[in-house]
């Protein structure tokens, strides 16, 4: 066979094993819809649906918070100044790295890192320690909450791994880290996860957003529920009506994975974990276009071109996608750059083809299971689809990958037709600083 016509077989089937159909994203969207029962009862899932112990905002909360937000490599304190009416200030922000050190040691370690960082941010802010300033704390992560403050790290994801944290309180830790640091004053009052504090941070302006939604480095859903209906939840009385939900929708895992993604799971940390993560999230789309890439190289018999740079695990990054994707140039010049800044030096313009429509099939699917998945949670709440809703969007890969946000649109069409309409996609930046921030009002009030 020769080359072209090897590698046309190549992408077709790629395409068809990439491929999610509509019958087959209804039939995500009914097993993601029983997970998310049986999560909700208490029983054994992938989906662990998580009380966050609130609901959504007024608009009115007021008041200055730190908000902490922890959930990826970087680390972020902020003061934020809610002025009621949906209003906010501009926020102060300090940025930190959190490297290997912190996110693979020891835990006790992290969350004293945690502690300097704020010491350093308030040093730096002039901020009076001793006023007793309430603190909201994002950690995106899954935790089994307690209480508004109080939640236990059920497993890391994204990689970290810092040991002695699973199964305690986070709130706790910090609080043991701030008194070390001088800082035992400050009040943690409320702990969030990041979609839980986007979702909170839209409805301050939007009353009728009901899920938050974050696609970036991770992924993950939470939305409105009835109290009534979690179940596992018993002898709750702490709220009425509604309580959000966080799904931890990256751990579910009744999906067809193709050779690529069990190879990718098989060589991850958190194997047989977080499936529906490791198949749209920043983190691994990156990876699975390099699998796909070196098998080919392997069926064409190449060992220079497009793979040579990319041999290493996790060298072809998920934002070389967004640029590949994005580029409309004729000869894909842009593609050249990006293959000739991780290395490879010549590319001919087949390959540079090629690779554009591995990076395209691989991203459009993600965004097809979001879809899928949001759907079950929109149904969740309202069968027929009879209202409108607001979905709060954040994350890096939703907001800057040039097609996802119109393939997920794309999609959720397909499965609802015309009443697609009634839900709107919202980005809503940094969501969870400012939510944080919300959820402290609301604890306080
Ligand atoms: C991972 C975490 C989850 C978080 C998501 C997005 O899936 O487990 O808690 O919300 O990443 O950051």
């Amino acid at each position: 066979m020769n080359k072209k016509l090897r590698d046309n077989c190549f992408i077709r089937d790629m395409e068809r094993s990439f491929d999610l159909s509509v019958p087959e994203m209804n039939r995500i969207m009914k097993d993601f819809g029983r997970e998310m029962k049986k999560g909700l009862a208490g029983k054994n899932g992938s989906l662990k649906m998580l009380p966050a112990y609130v609901g959504r905002a007024t608009g009115n909360e007021k008041g200055k918070f730190i908000a902490l937000d922890l959930g990826g490599t970087n680390f972020r304190v902020l003061e934020l100044e809610l002025k009621g009416g949906g209003n906010f200030g501009a926020p102060k922000v300090m940025k930190f790295t959190i490297d290997k050190k912190h996110t693979a040691g020891r835990g006790e370690d992290l969350f004293d890192f945690i502690a300097r960082c704020i010491k350093a941010f308030i040093n730096e802010e002039h901020l009076n320690k001793e006023a007793g300033m309430k603190l909201g704390f994002t950690f995106s992560f899954p935790m089994d909450q307690k209480a508004l403050a109080k939640g236990l790290l059920i497993r890391w994801t994204k990689g970290f791994s810092a040991s002695g944290v699973k199964g305690k309180d986070v709130v706790g830790l910090l609080r043991k880290s701030l008194v070390k640091e001088g800082l035992g004053s400050l009040l943690v009052s409320a702990l969030a996860n990041d979609t839980v504090g986007t979702l909170v941070a839209c409805s301050y302006r939007e009353p009728i957003c009901d899920v938050g939604i974050i696609i970036g480095t991770g992924t993950n859903a939470c939305y409105l529920e009835k109290i009534s209906e979690i179940k596992k939840l018993k002898g709750f009385s702490g709220l009425k009506g509604n309580m959000i939900i966080n799904t931890e929708w990256g751990n579910f895992n009744r999906l067809k994975l193709t050779k690529y993604d069990a190879a990718l799971d098989r060589a991850s940390r958190n194997r047989g974990e977080q499936i529906l993560e490791k198949m749209v999230s920043g983190m691994y789309l990156g990876e699975i276009v390099r699998l796909i890439i070196e098998d080919m190289a392997y069926l064409r018999n190449i060992d220079k071109g497009i793979i040579a740079p990319f041999r290493e695990r996790g060298s072809f990054k998920t934002e070389y996608m967004s640029e590949i994707e994005g580029d409309t140039s004729p000869g894909l010049s842009i593609v050249k750059r990006v293959l000739k800044r991780a290395g490879a030096d010549v590319s001919s313009a087949e390959d540079r083809n090629l690779l554009k429509k591995i990076c395209a099939m691989v991203s459009r699917r993600g965004a097809r299971l979001s879809a899928s998945a949001l759907a079950a949670v929109i149904c969740k709440m309202d069968r027929a689809l009879s209202r409108k809703h607001t979905v709060a969007m954040d994350g890096s890969l939703y907001e800057k990958h040039p097609a996802f946000a119109k393939n997920m649109k794309r999609a959720l069409r397909e499965i609802f037709g015309s009443k697609a309409s009634r839900i709107n996609i919202k980005l809503t930046k940094d969501g969870s600083g400012t939510g944080a921030a919300i959820i402290a009002a609301i604890a306080g009030s």
